[in-house]
């Protein structure tokens, strides 16, 4: 009996050894140990055996009871370490991160096509020798208007075209009131009182118009003043800076056509056609058939706008220019509405990427 009991635990002791080694897991581990160690385990039940057993036979096998419990929970606990470093080492394989990979690119964003209109035409402008002059954009009518030269009855300073910051412009008592620029000449005065000749700079900012929303109309705009001011600048020196900024924006085959005009702050004055850099001068849907299209005005500054600032007309003479950026983007790029640049659609705003 005895014997047969201790047989029979080696038995148990070989079953579990090859059921610890088929464990693929700890959880199937787990119930391997139960199986045979636990309370109603394969072991207890072989202890049960000691009731049949005389008093010297019990210790025997008792102690090989024992020896089998402590066999087989060294071969789990051998496993159970095994098993638990292949999962560790499975699990930081699956985790690797390969840091040679190259990243993935992200999506940055783009500037505005206005800006980038705006970033081009200034550069190029600081290659020719112009410095950068900012002014504000809630101004004063004198600097607006009466300083360069823009008669009190002139429709520009009707609360139609020009936007006033007092809610009611027509019982203002001052006669300098506070508006909204309605385009950054004001800043060629700013520019000239603040130092002396020779002067030269642009200045780019944002403009307000009181105008209706149209396809070619927004309240709020975007314009390039030029400024250069000094001894014997004459118009040669206007059309000569002209043409190598268009040049250098649109092309080196552009050329520049000057058609009279009239500006209260220049004399002569003159808007500027540039050749179609899109049909190369031959008619298109850009230029409207005529091979040209507008991009700015200019002139010779006017002899009152230098008695404004202080300079005198018979020492110095200069030449100023401005355009409207929005168009000049629309027109580089065939957009046939203003209001596309302020509506900032994401879809129409990746074009420009
Ligand atoms: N200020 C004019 C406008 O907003 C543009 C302009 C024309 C500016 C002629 C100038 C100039 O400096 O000489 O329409």
């Amino acid at each position: 009996m005895i014997n047969q009991a201790i047989q029979q635990l080696r038995v148990l002791a070989e079953e579990a050894a090859s059921a610890i080694a088929a464990a693929g897991t700890t959880a199937a581990l787990d119930d391997v140990q139960i199986r045979y160690l636990g309370r109603k385990g394969a072991v207890a039940e072989q202890m049960k055996l000691m009731k049949g057993l005389t008093a010297d036979e019990r210790p025997r096998l008792g102690q090989a009871a024992n020896e089998t419990k402590l066999a087989i929970e060294a071969a789990i606990d051998a496993r159970r370490t095994a098993l638990l470093a292949d999962e560790d080492a499975r699990k930081l394989d699956q985790d690797r991160v390969d840091v040679t990979l190259p990243g993935r690119p992200r999506w940055l964003g783009a500037k505005h096509p206005v800006t980038q209109a705006l970033e081009d035409i200034t550069d190029i402008f600081r290659q020719l020798g112009f410095a950068i002059e900012e002014g504000p954009e809630i101004e004063d009518e004198w600097h607006c208007f009466d300083a360069l030269n823009v008669p009190a009855d002139h429709p520009a300073r009707d609360a139609q075209d020009t936007f006033f910051i007092s809610s009611t412009p027509d019982v203002d008592a001052s006669n300098n009131r506070m508006i909204l620029r309605t385009h950054t000449s004001p800043v060629q005065i700013r520019g000239m009182k603040n130092r002396t000749p020779p002067v030269r700079f642009i200045a780019p900012g944002r403009v307000y118009r009181n105008d209706k929303i149209d396809a070619s109309h927004y309240p709020i705009f975007t314009q390039i003043e030029g400024l250069y001011v000094d001894k014997n600048v004459s118009f040669a020196d206007l059309k000569g800076t002209l043409l190598a900024f268009a040049r250098l924006y649109y092309g080196p085959n552009v050329n520049l056509r000057f058609r009279p005009s009239y500006f209260p702050f220049t004399e002569p004055s003159a808007e500027v056609d540039v050749s179609c850099s899109v049909c190369g001068g031959s008619g298109c849907r850009v230029c409207k058939q005529t091979g040209w299209v507008e991009v700015l005005g200019s002139g010779m500054v006017h002899p009152n706008v230098f008695r404004a600032v202080g300079y005198n007309p018979d020492e110095v003479t200069g030449f100023a220019f401005g355009m409207g950026i929005e168009r000049i983007a629309m027109l580089k790029h065939g957009i046939d509405d203003i209001r596309l640049f302020y509506e900032n659609d994401i879809r129409f705003l990746e074009q420009f990427a």
